[in-house]
Formats: structure tokens, C-alpha cells, sequence
């Protein structure tokens, strides 16, 4: 181990597996389960598929892979991985993704808030709502009820804390060993119930069935954008978490499994998805609809609809809760690397701070007229850091990696020259053109 600066030993990742895990929970998250689908089924199904695996493996993984590495070299949080490995105006660069990292999960966690509260619901009056519009009149009447959302917004952000006040090893990674696996198993288990639905078919032939006519510029830009943010780049998670790799994991092969995994529980999602909204004949859409409104409805109209119910929320809240979890960290090893602050007091202050200025959030979806950019406050800040914010610390990243510290960044996929990584010519264009020029259009399309 190495130390972190401040005297005391920089905490590890305690197995391998473990930390597979943690960076797999942090990007299997909602993106994965009611974004992929809708993006996959509205673009050309299996066509898109294709599209997809091609940016998630060359520049998503790519871009994960520099981040590792630039934790790795450094051992510290964003802002001093940049200051260690070069300096200058550099850690600006980590500044933005620390203050990214902060923003989303105040909105997120206001979500995971949900999530958590609908596990309950599916119990309790949700499944007996008659139709579409019941469910509907239901999710609208709780995001407006400030008592219920605060408070779910509440205890939501306080199990983010218990996780990360215990620490990299005891915290995160032992709930991510149990959490994740768990959400593979809900996710079987709803999917093996959906492909046995009647009419089943017919949903796997919407989201999968190629449709190349369908593939057009916007495709590509979609699947861009759909995996950079299903992978949790651009806001310093990854070097947050690489910072606590040792020194002898193979980076690369750890970058191959949980673009996999994560690709996986995307792809499984829509197998969950779109059999079930079809064999009940209700829309499909994307996003908070789709996961509060039309699958509730379609639960409600199966036998042992509560339980499906449940298990779906189950499977959203593990899910928010692992991301939020990595979020997190990235403010935490911030606190702890550079104000030198205790990670239980980190954990508290900051707890309490998200929590704050999450409010606007948790109150902008009708108990409170609060507008950002036109839209309701959590819809403005998810536009503003996911277009804007995380896009362009995902240039800067590229860049530094590839240009400013790229020798640096070879002997540190290599474990200095140690294990060789075929691929280490192709990566380091990768990162020093093709990746930056990717991110531009999907900026300038976010911003039309
Ligand atoms: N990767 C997550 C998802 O697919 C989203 C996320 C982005 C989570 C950034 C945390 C940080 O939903």
C-alpha cells in the first residue's frame, strides 16, 4: 500500500472481485435499466445494438481505462490526481467533476428516494390502482407530496452515508458483493417471468429486430452519449475508485469486465421491458414513466402483481444505491485526500450538504414551482450536468491522459512495462483524437 500524504495508509479495494463490483455498480444504474432500452428500441433495435457495443468498447472503455489509470498513477482524488501527475490549471479538470459528482447525486438520490418509497407502495394500494391513468394520478400525487419525498429523499441519502462511512473495504465493496449480485438474480428472475408472458414475442421483436433504416446520425450521437453516461465517466468515479487499485490488477482486463457487466444488465433490462409492456398493450416510453407509471400498471394486471412490483423496485433501488454510493466517494476521498478530514466526518458533513441543496430538486416535480433552464429544477440540472458538465471533463480527461501525461498513462496499463496491453497504440489515439472530436458533436447536438 501507499500512502495518501496525510500520514495514514490509502485504503484498498480488499479482493479483485470486490472491485469489480463497486466500479459495476456504479455504472449499472438507471441509465441501464429504463434509458438503454427505450434508446435501443426507438433507434433500429438490433442495429443500434451493434452501434452501441462499438462506442461502449472503443471509446467508452477506453476513456474508462485512462481513468483508472490516472487514479492508479496517482493514488489520490480527482482534484489531486490532476495537481500529483502534472499540476498547472490541470486540476481544475477534477475540480469540475467533484462538483459535477455533488451536483447529480443530489438529484439522484432524490430518484433513489423514489424507488426506495415504491418497493412500499407496490405493497400498499399501488397494485390495486384499475388502469394506466390511476397509476399515473398516483406517482404524480406522491412527487408533489413534499412530507413523502423529503423523507424517502432522507433515508435514501442517509444508507448512501452508513455504505461509505465504513470505508472503501468494509463499506463499499462488501455491499456492492452482496447488492450486485442481487440485482443480477431480480434481473433474472423478472426476465424469465417477462419472456414467458403471452406476447412476449412481439416485445423482443421491437427492441431487438434490426432496423438499419433507422440508424442515421442522431443514432450514433445517441450511442455515444448513452455510454458515457452508462459507464459513470467523466466526473472523476473512476479515478476515485482507480486510486484504490493495487498495483499488480491487470487495468485493462478489469476495464473489458465491467464494460461487460454493464452492457449486460443494459442489454437484460430490455428483455425485462419490453415483453412486459407489450403482452399488456401500454406504451413504452423511457425514464421515470416507464418505471413509475407503465410497468406498475402492467404489474398490477398479473398475478402476484406485488410481488413483480417490489422486485422491479428492488431492482431500480440497488441500482441508484450503488451509483449514488461511487458518487459519493468521489466527494468523500476529496474531503479526506486534501481538507484531511476524517472519513466519518467527511461522510456526515457532506451527507447533510447533498441533502441541502438536493431539496429544490425533490420539490421541483410539482409541490413547488422551482425552474432551471425552462424546465423543473432536477430535469435542468440532469440537462445541465449530463450534456454540459460531464461531457466536457470528458475531453479534458482524454486529453490530459492522452497528450499531457501519456507516457505516464502507458507504463501504467503496462504495470510498467510488465504486462503488455496489445491494444496500447490504438488506446492512446483513442484518447488523443477520436474520443475528444466523439464528445465535441455529442456537446454541440446536446446544445441545438
Ligand atoms: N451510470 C449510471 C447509469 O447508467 C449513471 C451514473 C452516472 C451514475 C454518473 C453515477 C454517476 O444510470
Amino acid at each position: 500500500m501507499s500512502g495518501n500524504g496525510n500520514g495514514t495508509e490509502r485504503e484498498q479495494w480488499g479482493s479483485r472481485m470486490g472491485f469489480m463490483l463497486a466500479a459495476a455498480g456504479s455504472a449499472v444504474g438507471l441509465g441501464n435499466i429504463w434509458r438503454f432500452p427505450y434508446v435501443t428500441g426507438k433507434n433500429g433495435g438490433a442495429a443500434f445494438l451493434i452501434i452501441y457495443l462499438a462506442m461502449v468498447f472503443c471509446i467508452g472503455a477506453s476513456v474508462m481505462l485512462a481513468e483508472f489509470a490516472i487514479g492508479r498513477a496517482s493514488k489520490r482524488n480527482s482534484v489531486g490526481a490532476f495537481r500529483k501527475l502534472k499540476g498547472g490549471a490541470w486540476p481544475i479538470v477534477g475540480w469540475l467533476g467533484l462538483i459535477v459528482a455533488f451536483l447529480i447525486l443530489s438529484y439522484y438520490a432524490v430518484i433513489g428516494g423514489w424507488t426506495l418509497a415504491y418497493i412500499f407502495k407496490s405493497f400498499t394500494g399501488l397494485m390495486t390502482a384499475g388502469g394506466v391513468e390511476d397509476v399515473q394520478n398516483i406517482f404524480l400525487t406522491f412527487i408533489a407530496d413534499p412530507v413523502q419525498v423529503i423523507a424517502a429523499f432522507f433515508v435514501f441519502m442517509a444508507l448512501v452515508v452508513v455504505v461509505v462511512y465504513r470505508g472503501v473495504g468494509e463499506g463499499i465493496e462488501k455491499y456492492c458483493k452482496v447488492l450486485m449480485p442481487g440485482l443480477f438474480i431480480i434481473l433474472i428472475i423478472l426476465m424469465v417471468r417477462a419472456l414467458t408472458l403471452p406476447g412476449a414475442a412481439e416485445g423482443v421483436a421491437f427492441y431487438l429486430k434490426p432496423d438499419f433504416s433507422k440508424v442515421t446520425g442522431t443514432t450514433v450521437i445517441d450511442a455515444l452519449g448513452q455510454a458515457f453516461y452508462s459507464l459513470s465517466l467523466g466526473m472523476g468515479i473512476l479515478i476515485t475508485y482507480g486510486s484504490y487499485i493495487s498495483n499488480d490488477e491487470d487495468l485493462p482486463k478489469s476495464v473489458a469486465t465491467v464494460t461487460f457487466l454493464d452492457t449486460m444488465v443494459a442489454f437484460l433490462s430490455g428483455l425485462v421491458i419490453f415483453p412486459t409492456v407489450f403482452a399488456f398493450g401500454v406504451d413504452a416510453g423511457a425514464g421515470a414513466g416507464l418505471s413509475f407509471i407503465a410497468l406498475p400498471a402492467v404489474f398490477s394486471k398479473m398475478w402476484g402483481g406485488p410481488v413483480w412490483s417490489a422486485l422491479f423496485f428492488a431492482l431500480l433501488f440497488i441500482a441508484a444505491l450503488t451509483s449514488s454510493v461511487s458518487l459519493f466517494e468521489v466527494v468523500i476521498s476529496y474531503c479526506m485526500d486534501e481538507l484531511k478530514w476524517t472519513r466519518a466526518r467527511s461522510s456526515w458533513i457532506m451527507g447533510i450538504a447533498i441533502f441541502l441543496v438536493g431539496i429544490p430538486s425533490a420539490l421541483s416535480n410539482g409541490a413547488m414551482d422551482i425552474k432551471l433552464f425552462g424546465m423543473g429544477f432536477l430535469d435542468g440540472l440532469d440537462w445541465l450536468c449530463n450534456n454540459l458538465l460531464l461531457t466536457t471533463c470528458g475531453i479534458l480527461i482524454c486529453i490530459f491522459a492522452g497528450w499531457v501525461v501519456g507516457d505516464r498513462m502507458k507504463k501504467e496499463v503496462t504495470n510498467d512495462g510488465s504486462r503488455p496491453f496489445a491494444l496500447l497504440s490504438p488506446w492512446t489515439w483513442i484518447l488523443k483524437v477520436v474520443a475528444p472530436a466523439a464528445i465535441l458533436v455529442i456537446i454541440y447536438n446536446g446544445l441545438k
